[in-house]
């Protein structure tokens, strides 16, 4: 093990967040609006795609630097062909504590037993209401809700809780969704977090007027459920925590927008075609498949990514003003969520 490597602003790099794909079967308009993803849309080639091998090298190279937290994402993961197979690869890495995939919960309900069995540990599924009409404007494919919510059922079936529940909220679309997640949601097996609708990738057309805040959010709850703060579980947690007063379970906030989370940001990003970006709203990365794919030793490969992480000094969501609008992003489900 190195010594701990810190960027410009002292921070280490302790995630790993990895697009295992660019693709998704959803079209959800914060996301990849069908404008932008329809059929023309040139999805990544086969072979741009980092291989399982590739993955798992740089994993533990990440691992030797200091990386103990990875989660699989995309684009929807869970569309990689045999990804049990790579989930078990990783799930080998003594160094990585917690390991733990993000999904939209479309697969057939079959894949989460496998998906335990091969090792995984903890599982985030996106939902942005109960509602089924209101979900399937969300989705842009008409998937209907109650599937989702039977995956979520079952991944608290085989025993891997509590599992969080993502919603992105956006004004005028699914504020009248949040009360009834907070009341399905309220529940010991469950961790309901309210994502504030963030300016990711250059297709969403996002505007300001858009975000419903954290704080807005939480008054609205607390109006019908009270509610109380809790202490965060480590430094740099992306979302504040709370519960609900009377029956003590826990639900959050993720408030990228109103509250940045800069200062304490430890995460790095891995593309699904290789390439290394210190902040999720990054305009360039850092190709290491070509490094990989030149014969480069791991030392090589392990000096190349800390020099990018010691230069870093992505401070994005903290410097977000009208400058930053027309800037070129990075699509969220290229660079994984
Ligand atoms: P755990 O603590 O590991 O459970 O995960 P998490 O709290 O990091 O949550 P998750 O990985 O599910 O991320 C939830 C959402 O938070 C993402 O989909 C993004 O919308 C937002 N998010 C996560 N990381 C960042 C980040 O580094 N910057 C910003 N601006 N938003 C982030
Ligand atoms: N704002 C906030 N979160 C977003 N996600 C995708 N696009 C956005 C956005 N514009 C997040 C959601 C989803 C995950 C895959 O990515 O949390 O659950
Ligand atoms: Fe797919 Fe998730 Fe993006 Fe929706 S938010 S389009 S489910 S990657
Ligand atoms: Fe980290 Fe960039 Fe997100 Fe700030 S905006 S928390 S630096 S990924």
């Amino acid at each position: 093990m190195q010594p701990e490597i810190k960027d410009t602003l002292g921070r280490a790099l302790r995630d790993l967040r990895i697009s295992l794909t660019d693709r998704c079967n959803f079209r959800c308009t914060y996301c990849m609006p069908k404008s932008i993803f329809g059929r023309e849309y040139q999805f990544l080639p086969k072979e741009q795609l980092l291989t399982f091998e590739e993955i798992t090298r740089l994993v533990k190279i990440f691992a030797s630097l200091g990386t103990q937290k990875l989660r699989l994402t995309g684009g929807e993961p869970l569309l990689r062909k045999d990804v049990e197979i790579l989930i078990s690869q990783l799930a080998q890495i003594p160094e990585v504590a917690d390991f733990a995939l993000t999904s939209n919960g479309s697969s057939p309900i079959k894949r989460v037993q496998e998906l335990k069995d091969a090792g995984l540990r903890r599982m985030t599924i996106s939902l942005d209401s109960l509602d089924n009409k209101v979900f399937q404007e969300m989705n842009d494919v008409d998937f209907p809700v109650s599937r989702v919510v039977e995956w979520i059922d079952k991944v608290v079936e085989v025993g891997m809780t509590p599992v969080k529940i993502n919603m992105v909220v956006k004004r005028g679309v699914n504020e009248d969704s949040i009360l009834p997640m907070a009341k399905h949601f309220d529940q010991p097996d469950t961790i309901l977090r309210f994502i504030e609708y963030m300016d990711v990738g250059s297709s969403n057309g996002w505007r300001l007027d858009d975000v419903l805040t954290a704080k807005e959010i939480l008054n609205m709850i607390h109006k019908e459920m009270p509610i109380e703060p809790l202490k965060a579980n480590y430094v740099g947690e992306v979302a504040k925590r709370w519960r609900f007063k009377e029956s003590g379970n826990e639900f959050g906030v993720i408030a990228s927008v109103s509250q940045p989370f800069c200062g304490d940001c430890t995460r790095a990003r891995l593309s699904a075609d290789g390439s290394l970006y210190t902040c999720l709203f990054a305009i360039q990365g850092h190709d290491l498949k070509s490094l990989l794919r030149s014969g480069a030793s791991d030392n090589e490969v392990s000096e190349s990514i800390a020099n990018v992480w010691k230069k870093r000094s992505d401070h994005y969501s903290e410097v977000r003003s009208s400058k930053t609008d027309d800037l070129p992003k990075v699509e969220m489900s290229f660079i994984g969520g």
